[in-house]
């Protein structure tokens, strides 16, 4: 359908399932096992209720922000997600233009179809970026890495920790056993080039001397194995850059104390969109009780996964999340109308966000709270 039919995410989303190719469609859909994490993401956010308050001077409504330092438009950004090639032959350039156009933030994965350079130099000037990073075991590697975007004014950096062991995702498995060998099938798509693959490999599977060179069974993506990732490599990390330094993947309580005693600048609650531990809970649910515990006020909270509406981001919000980060909900525009479809995705996005807003009487982010919001049902227990 032409894209002024589509009326919100979800429409991109049963687009792209009837268009994209098998292949595709898997990876960006896989969740781990039997997907329970995936769904419940999605729905913890439909049992959330807004208290709305009435008779308040809405005419004025403001959803920009300030994220790392830096103003944007809103506050939701483009999640990293791995090999964009999937999606569009230009990959995260089209994430590059439409965020830029859009003044939302992208981050800019670490395991890109594109070189990091020729990424960076499509966002324009002024507009904040991210760069996200799969530690390599090799600390030179990360050094060079982390010198490099900071030095292509990249102002945050995320640090994957939820890829411990790569998650069983058996619908991505399913496909590629059918239809043989991932690179094999994109070189004769060829949509993802071997020396895009080459590079991607080079990144991500870099081993420490004392570690054994681990097959590769599965995919360069899903089955990378990081056993040994550890909150004194996270401090090293941080030491050697300026840029703000977040964790991706903080999944509960304790761990977002330790970042909090660690010195971290944030964390990004997420459980990699229910593609790492199955039966972790829904994010939403641990940012509740983040936000019980007093945390959201001790450090930067972002929260990723099942986001599809503006009415979710709010919630988040409500629960003391200064950040919301989309992969899939973004990542469907893109693989169906490309750039148009992703700025399209954005306006809905924000139009909802002002809806929603001026419906329950708030006027700006800072007057999201807790009291909005109903959680009674939030609760899976
Ligand atoms: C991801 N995600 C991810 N995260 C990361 O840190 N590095 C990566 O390379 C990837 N790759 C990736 C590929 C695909 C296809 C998906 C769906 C996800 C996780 C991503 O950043 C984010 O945490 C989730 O996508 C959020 O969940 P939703 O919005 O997809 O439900």
């Amino acid at each position: 359908p032409p894209l002024d039919q589509i009326m919100n995410l979800y429409d991109f989303e049963y687009v792209a399932n009837k268009t994209l190719e098998p292949v595709a469609r898997n990876y960006y859909s896989s969740g781990v096992d039997d997907e329970i994490t995936v769904r419940e993401n999605h729905f913890a956010y439909k049992r959330i209720f807004f208290n709305p308050r009435v008779l308040i001077d809405v005419t004025e409504c403001d959803i920009s922000t300030n994220l790392l330092g830096h103003n944007t438009s809103a506050p939701f950004y483009v999640s990293s997600t791995a090999m964009q090639k999937y999606a569009h032959p230009e990959g995260e350039k089209v994430f590059a233009h439409g965020c830029s156009r859009e003044n939302i933030v992208q981050m800019v994965p670490c395991l890109s179809s594109y070189p990091f350079e020729e990424i960076s130099k499509e966002i324009k000037p002024g507009t904040p970026f991210w760069f996200q990073l799969y530690p390599s075991a090799h600390d030179g590697l990360n050094e060079e890495i982390i010198r490099k975007v900071e030095a292509a004014g990249c102002t945050g950096i995320f640090i994957t920790v939820d890829n411990v062991y790569g998650g069983n995702r058996e619908k991505d498995r399913r496909v590629k056993a059918i239809m043989g060998h991932l690179i094999e099938l994109e070189k004769n798509k060829g949509s993802i080039s071997k020396d895009d693959m080459d590079r991607l490999y080079m990144v991500s599977s870099a081993k420490s001397e004392d570690q054994e060179e681990t097959k590769d069974d599965d995919s360069a993506l899903g089955r990378r194995a990081v056993t040994w990732l550890t909150w004194e490599k996270m401090r090293h990390l941080k030491s050697i850059t300026k840029m703000k330094f977040y964790l991706k993947g903080i999944q509960s309580i304790p761990d977002a104390r330790l970042a909090v005693e660690n010195g971290m600048d944030g964390i990004v609650l997420s459980n990699h969109g229910g593609r790492q531990a199955e039966y972790s809970k829904s994010t939403i649910e641990v940012l509740y009780d983040l936000n019980q515990a007093g945390i959201t006020t001790q450090i930067d909270v972002f929260i990723d996964g099942g986001v599809r509406r503006g009415t979710d981001i709010l919630k988040a919000l409500c629960l003391g999340a200064k950040a919301v980060g989309l992969g899939r909900g973004l990542l469907y525009p893109v693989a169906t109308y490309g750039e148009a479809g992703l700025v399209r995705a954005i306006q809905m996005l924000k139009e909802e966000m002002v809806t929603t807003m001026r419906n329950i009487g708030v006027r700006n982010l800072n007057e999201l709270n807790e009291e909005l919001i109903d959680t009674i049902n939030l609760k899976s227990r």
